[in-house]
């Protein structure tokens, strides 16, 4: 569809014709879900919420609204991923601003934040609040979350991107949780002094090599620095593991995201590094798909079956 063929009228006159020619040209161009994002498309291009849309499928487009539609479309068809062209995505039950330097939060990542806010009740207890550390935070989505969630917690968040933390700083203000939280920049611990009872982070895990392998609304609009994990993938892992018994507290836990066959060598690296991993099998490890997208650890000396008791498998 271009801008003219809008431009005219004839074909998107009212939001019901708008919905049907943005969806038939989503589809021509092998968008899946075409309807879906055409509703999220003239909704933006008009200004209004989807839902509005099926109140008032006679309304009149007007050449500013017909000519905005036509850039939206354009872009999808580009691959541009619907929450980067508005905006906003939202996140256990937060909606967060994202920009070119961070991540499009996933709802993978949701299932980290579940098992931490399980591990959070396993903290022994501590004088004064929970200590969160969230590396690699992007838009905050984890950080963020959980502090929504545990309103006795407090949060650290890094980024090496200094536009990312710009935005996790605002998305922090708009949910009210800036009072819990500070940023600051570092390459993974590096900069980091303080001990933490949950350090988290979703780093960068694809395989250099499979980054232009990956769909194109992934591998052309995330950023590469939120993809890349160097020649395996676990190279952020090995970095973060080598130096977190430093940053923990006694009573301590790391959590991270991994790939989906990433959980049994990420385990590996912390055994190697003195950290005690959870067993694979452990269901908070796992997505909605049964896949194990999350490896927990705890401070040595932790025996996650007995001191723990919350694994009856073995693992
Ligand atoms: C996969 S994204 C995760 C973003 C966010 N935590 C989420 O789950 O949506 C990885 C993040 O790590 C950051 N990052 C990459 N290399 C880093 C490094 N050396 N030190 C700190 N952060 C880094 C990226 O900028 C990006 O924001």
């Amino acid at each position: 569809m271009n801008r003219a063929s809008l431009g005219d009228g004839s074909t998107c006159g009212t939001v019901r014709e708008a919905l049907g020619t943005a969806t038939t040209h989503l589809a021509a161009a092998g968008i899946t879900d075409a309807s879906v994002d055409a509703r999220y498309l003239v909704a933006h291009a008009l200004g209004i919420e989807r839902a509005a849309l099926l109140r008032a499928p006679e309304r009149a487009l007007d050449s500013d609204e017909r000519h905005r539609l036509a850039d939206l479309l354009a872009r999808r068809v580009a691959r541009e991923p619907i929450s980067r062209i508005v905006g906003e995505r939202a996140f256990h039950g937060l909606t967060l601003a994202l920009n070119a330097e961070t991540l499009d939060p996933r709802p993978d990542t949701e299932t980290v934040v579940n098992l931490a806010l399980a591990l959070a009740a396993l903290v022994d207890a501590h004088d004064g609040p929970l200590k969160i550390l969230d590396l690699g935070t992007g838009t905050g989505a984890i950080a963020l979350a959980l502090l929504a969630a545990l309103p006795d917690a407090e949060a650290t968040a890094t980024d090496i991107s200094p536009l990312a933390l710009e935005i996790a700083r605002r998305n922090a203000e708009r949910h009210g949780l800036a009072n819990r939280i500070r940023f600051f920049r570092s390459h993974w611990l590096e900069d980091v002094r303080d001990r933490y009872h949950m350090v988290i982070s979703n780093p960068p895990y694809i395989p250099s090599g499979e980054i232009a392998t990956l769909a194109p609304e992934v591998a052309r609009w995330d950023p590469r620095a939120a993809l890349d994990g160097g020649p395996d993938g676990l190279e952020a892992y090995r970095t973060i593991l080598a130096d977190a018994s430093r940053v923990l507290e006694v009573s301590g836990f790391v959590v991270f995201e991994v790939g989906h066959d990433q959980a049994a060598a990420v385990s590996a690296i912390a055994l190697d590094h003195g950290l005690a991993p959870a067993p694979l099998n452990w269901p908070l490890l796992r997505d909605l798909g049964g896949n194990t997208r999350c490896v927990a650890v705890a401070t040595s000396g932790r025996n996650w079956k007995i001191n723990l008791g919350i694994v009856d498998q073995g693992g």
